[in-house]
C-alpha cells in the first residue's frame, strides 16, 4: 500500500500531470463536413481542461480506418485546424491533451470507403455485428483481408497522422489497440487466421502494433506516445484464444520504445460492458510485463480508483462516461460530491445538448 491518490502529481514519459485522473478516449460523433472537428469541440475539451490528461476521442487516421458517423480525421489540412482551436484551449485553460489514432479496419461498411470499397482487415472475417450508418443500422460486412504489401501503407498513415498531431498542437497520441479495431484484429486470434508474417504465433499477431509503434515514436519520441489494448473483453465481436500470451508478449515488447504509457482497458467488475467474457483477467500480469506507466480503465470510481492506486496496480486511472456528464469530475471527487448522471441518448451525434450543458458544481450550489 502507498500513500498515492487520484490527486498526487504523476509524470508520463514528457507529460507532467497534475493529477491521476485520465479522461478516456469517447466517440461523440459531432464532427462537421469534412470530418472535421465540431467547433463545439472546443468548449467541450476545455470543460474538461482539469483532468491529469484528455485523451481525445478516436480520430481516423486516412478514409479507410473510419466506421462510424462524423468522426473526426487527422489527414487534412482542415481536420488539422479544427483539432488546433481543441489544443490551444486546452492549453490555455492549463490542460493537457493527446489524440486516439484510429484505424477501425473490419468495423466499417462500404457507405464509409472511398469507392464503396469493402473494409479492409487482417483476415476475410466478419465481425458479425451490426454497425450505425448514415442509412441506419447494417450487418457488417465480411472484410477483405489485406495483402502484405498494403501493410506498410497503413503504417505509414499512422506517422503522417502523428507528425499532423504535433501540427494540430497536440502534446502526444495514444495508438488505439484496442476494442475490436484493425490493431487489436491482428492481435487477436479470433480475428487474424492470417499464414504470413502477421499471422499465427503471437509474434506474428503483434508484428503490425510494433511496427507501427516504431513509425508514430520515430516522430514524436517514446515519450509522448501511448498505447491502448483490451487484452479480454469482446467488443465489436472480439476473442484470443490466450489473452495471458497474446498481451503478455505485446506489453513486454513494447518496453523498447519507453512508451509515455500502457493504458488497458479490463473492469474489475463483471456487470460492466467491457469485462472479460469467458477467460481471466490479465491487467496485473500485464503491469508487470510493462515497465513504464500503466493506466487502468474500465468502471472505476474514486474509491477503486484510489484503490488500484496504493495497490500499486496503476499509476492513474481513465474515467470514460463520468467525464461525458461531470467536466468538473475532478473537482466532484476531490470534494466527494455527487456526480451528474449521465445521458447514453445524447453519448453519439447531436449539438450541445449531452455534450457541452452539463453543469459544474459551481452551478449548482451556491459560492
Ligand atoms: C460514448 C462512448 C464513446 C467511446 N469512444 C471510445 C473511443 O473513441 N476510443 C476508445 O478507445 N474507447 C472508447 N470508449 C470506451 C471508453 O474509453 C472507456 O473504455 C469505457 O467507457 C469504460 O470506461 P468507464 O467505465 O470509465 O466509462 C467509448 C465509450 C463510450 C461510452
Amino acid at each position: 500500500m502507498s500513500d498515492t491518490t487520484l490527486f498526487t502529481p504523476v509524470r508520463l514519459g514528457a507529460l507532467d500531470l497534475p493529477n491521476r485522473l485520465v479522461m478516456a478516449p469517447l466517440t461523440r460523433s459531432r464532427a462537421v463536413a469534412g470530418n472535421v472537428p465540431n467547433p463545439l469541440a472546443v468548449t467541450y475539451y476545455r470543460q474538461r481542461a482539469t483532468a491529469g490528461l484528455i485523451i481525445a476521442e478516436a480520430t481516423q487516421v486516412t478514409p479507410e480506418g473510419q466506421g462510424y458517423p462524423d468522426t473526426p480525421g487527422l489527414h487534412t489540412d482542415a481536420q488539422v485546424a479544427g483539432w488546433r482551436a481543441v489544443t490551444d484551449a486546452v492549453h490555455e485553460a492549463g490542460g493537457r491533451i493527446v489524440v486516439q489514432l484510429w484505424h477501425v479496419g473490419r468495423v466499417s461498411h462500404q457507405s464509409y470507403q472511398p469507392g464503396g470499397a469493402l473494409p479492409v482487415a487482417p483476415s476475410a472475417i466478419s465481425p458479425g455485428i451490426k454497425l450505425y450508418t448514415h442509412q441506419g443500422l447494417v450487418e457488417a460486412p465480411t472484410p477483405r483481408a489485406l495483402e502484405i504489401e498494403e501493410i506498410p501503407g497503413i503504417v505509414g498513415k499512422f506517422a503522417a497522422a502523428a507528425a499532423r498531431a504535433r501540427e494540430a498542437g497536440f502534446d502526444g497520441v495514444e495508438i488505439h489497440a484496442a476494442n475490436g479495431y484493425l490493431i487489436d484484429q491482428f492481435l487477436r486470434s479470433g480475428s487474424n487466421a492470417r499464414t504470413d508474417a502477421y499471422g499465427g504465433s503471437v509474434e506474428n499477431r503483434a508484428r503490425l502494433l510494433l511496427e507501427v509503434t516504431a513509425a508514430v515514436t520515430d516522430v514524436l519520441g517514446g515519450d509522448r506516445v501511448g498505447v491502448r489494448l483490451s487484452p479480454t473483453n469482446a467488443v465489436n465481436g472480439m476473442s484470443d484464444a490466450d489473452p495471458a500470451a497474446t498481451f503478455g508478449h505485446a506489453a513486454a515488447a513494447l518496453n523498447r520504445f519507453g512508451l509515455a504509457y500502457l493504458h488497458v482497458i479490463e473492469p474489475l467488475r463483471d456487470d460492466h460492458p467491457m469485462s472479460p467474457k469467458g477467460t481471466a483477467r490479465v491487467s496485473r500480469q500485464l503491469r508487470q510485463a510493462f515497465t513504464g506507466p500503466y493506466i487502468v480503465n474500465g468502471g472505476y470510481d474514486k474509491a477503486t480508483a484510489t484503490r488500484a492506486l496504493a495497490d500499486g496496480q496503476a499509476d492513474a486511472v481513465a474515467f470514460g462516461v463520468p467525464f461525458i456528464a461531470n467536466p468538473d469530475l475532478v473537482e466532484r471527487y476531490r470534494l466527494d460530491a455527487p456526480l451528474n448522471a449521465a445521458d447514453p441518448a445524447t453519448f453519439y451525434g447531436g449539438g450541445e445538448k449531452g455534450y457541452t450543458d452539463y453543469p459544474f458544481l459551481s452551478e449548482l450550489q451556491p459560492v
